[in-house]
């Protein structure tokens, strides 16, 4: 209840007047007893200033202060506590949502600045992993929050197309590839030739040298290396737009690390010139000792770039091109050391906006408290997962509600959104067990709980044929004040979100309208009561803040299921 929060702070102000708002607005808290009202400054800190016990400066403050935002504002002990007016925040709050719509919860503070997202990223040749999908999903719902707060946004999937690896595949290709079968079932295919090629350098070493080789080739533009490389690349491609169709993800960059090839000769030389270069072993790195940090490897003694030399192309790649102000790199914690590395070289280069790089790292989603792993063999292919909680979804709905017309959009919607929501509803660095039954409940905290919200609320609407545009007056029970409260604090969980790069902010924003709505729903009646036309408000407001707070998430929320 931001609004009311600095409302009550400019009162106190007028009071308090050598403290800042700021600094008044730093004190005020949320009291834990209801009956204490809604908002409650303390004033112990005040004691020494004006030489006096803190209940007593909070009795004189208390009687001096009065605001029509508020029933009341009474001293409680050393507290004092405010109660906000409910009829009129209800009129207040329900307005502006009707208003302002699917713009509710929107800043400007983001106006004409860019921040570039690096997300996603997945290899080709290679299973997209569930560390993949997470980097998806977090990085695609940081973005729209970073939209809602103002900032244009760049989407760039920084594809795995690049290194070493690819060398070995095209030897395994060239050794043991089948045409057909990597036409038919390319990822699988591809990967079980990688494999392969480890398991059998193990006994013969030689075969690695082949594979340098062919990445020698490879980067020096061989045009069947090109082929294979490029053949590879496309089919990879192909199945992970199919994931991103279901996820309902777009880019607006699909440049991966082959993209730097040609752009790396000019990184390494502009080291050299400032210096920064020395040799280890053959090699070529920039040592980071004073930072504390291994060096970072830039050329392998037989001249191939690597990972690293990659990412500092295409910094400057993205820094030229877009001009970002922020650049977030939404990547598992595991590559800490590489961003911590990279934005170091960067500084040493004397580029001070590498303070704008971010990396934003999260957890990872186990299985049985295990890390999931492609087991030897055994690849589980998300597109897969993906199609089995959709078809699940599909089946709870028959069971639920057979007559529906959509079903198979519906169940897309609702599959999707479950594993979506299941990733987003905690803080990014927990580890998130992945659990079908979780995913899917129709209670308690999960995806299809707050879509089926969303729809029944739609369904209310739909019975009484109509939805009003605006209000006058309103209600001030425990059970509509308590909706209408959670719908208050949107803008300010948008904000948080968007500052602490938590999209678990917004879940929880929504959860807790779902929930108070709910509750409200239990109890009270709705089209047969004489205050319809203030309640129908409320649920069209309801109806709207869910929906856009899980359309930041990367959710669609259907209108029936
Ligand atoms: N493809 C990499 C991987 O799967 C992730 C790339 C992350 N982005 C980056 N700019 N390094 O590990």
């Amino acid at each position: 209840m931001k609004v009311y929060k600095e409302r009550f702070a400019q009162q106190l102000h007028t009071v308090f007047s050598d403290l800042s708002i700021e600094e008044i607005l730093q004190l005020i808290e949320k009291p834990k007893i209801e009956a204490h009202g809604d908002l409650a400054f303390p004033c112990f800190q005040l004691a020494k200033t004006y030489r006096k016990a803190p209940q007593l400066i909070a009795q004189e403050a208390a009687e001096r202060l009065a605001d029509a935002a508020f029933e009341k504002i009474e001293a409680n002990g050393p507290y004092i506590n405010a109660f906000i007016n409910r009829k009129e925040a209800y009129q207040t709050v329900l307005n502006e949502v009707l208003e302002k719509r699917e713009a509710f919860g929107a800043h400007d503070f983001g106006k004409g600045k860019t921040i570039v997202y690096d997300l996603s990223s997945p290899n080709i040749a290679k299973p997209f992993s569930m560390g993949h999908l997470r980097s998806t999903v977090i990085g695609n719902a940081i973005a729209n929050i970073s939209e809602k707060c103002g900032y244009d946004t760049v989407r760039i999937n920084y594809i795995g197309d690049w290194g070493t690896q690819f060398g070995k595949l095209i030897a395994a290709y060239k050794k043991w590839g089948d045409e057909a079968a990597v036409r038919k079932e390319p990822i699988r295919t591809l990967f079980k030739l990688y494999t392969r090629f480890h398991e059998e350098a193990e006994k013969d070493p030689a075969l690695n040298d082949e594979g340098r080789l062919w990445f020698k080739k490879l980067e020096s533009g061989d045009a069947e290396a090109r082929e294979l490389w490029q053949w590879f690349r496309d089919v990879s491609i192909e199945a992970f737009n199919e994931i991103y169709d279901l996820l309902n993800v777009s880019f607006d960059s699909m440049n991966g690390e082959a993209f730097y090839n040609d752009k790396m000769d000019a990184v390494v030389r502009e080291l050299e010139e400032k210096g920064l270069l020395t040799e280890s072993d053959g090699a070529l790195v920039v040592r980071l000792d004073e930072d504390d940090l291994p060096p970072c490897l830039i050329k392998k003694k037989d001249g191939a770039t690597l990972y690293a030399t990659r990412d500092l192309a295409s910094a400057l790649y993205r820094k030229r091109t877009y001009d970002f102000d922020e650049a977030l790199y939404v990547v598992g914690h595991e590559q800490s050391l590489h961003f911590t590395q990279i934005k170091k070289v960067l500084k040493k280069m004397g580029y001070d906006w590498a303070d704008h790089i971010e990396h934003v790292p999260f957890g990872m989603i186990l299985q049985g408290g295990k890390k999931m792993s492609t087991r030897k063999g055994k690849v589980v292919l998300l597109e897969e997962v993906l199609r089995e909680i959709i078809a699940l979804a599909e089946k709870n709905i028959l069971e639920k509600n057979p007559s529906l017309p959509n079903k198979e959009e519906v169940a897309k919607q609702v599959g999707v959104g479950a594993v979506i929501y299941h990733d987003l509803k905690h803080y990014r660095m927990n580890d998130v067990e992945f659990s079908f039954d979780d995913m899917l409940r129709f209670e308690g905290n999960t995806g299809p709980y707050l879509q089926y919200t969303h729809a029944r609320a739609h369904s209310i609407l739909r019975k009484a044929g109509r939805t009003v545009s605006e209000v006058n007056g309103g209600l001030e029970d425990d059970g509509s004040w308590a909706v209408v409260s959670a719908i208050a604090a949107f803008p300010d969980d948008v904000k948080n979100a968007f500052i602490d790069r938590d999209p678990s902010q917004i879940a929880k924003s929504i959860f807790r309208i779902a929930q108070s709505f709910n509750q409200y729903y239990a109890h009270e009646r709705i089209l047969d009561s004489d205050d319809v036309d203030l309640k129908l408000a409320l649920v069209e407001a309801v109806t709207i803040v869910i929906k856009e707070g899980l359309r930041l998430l990367g959710i669609e929320a259907p209108k029936e299921m």
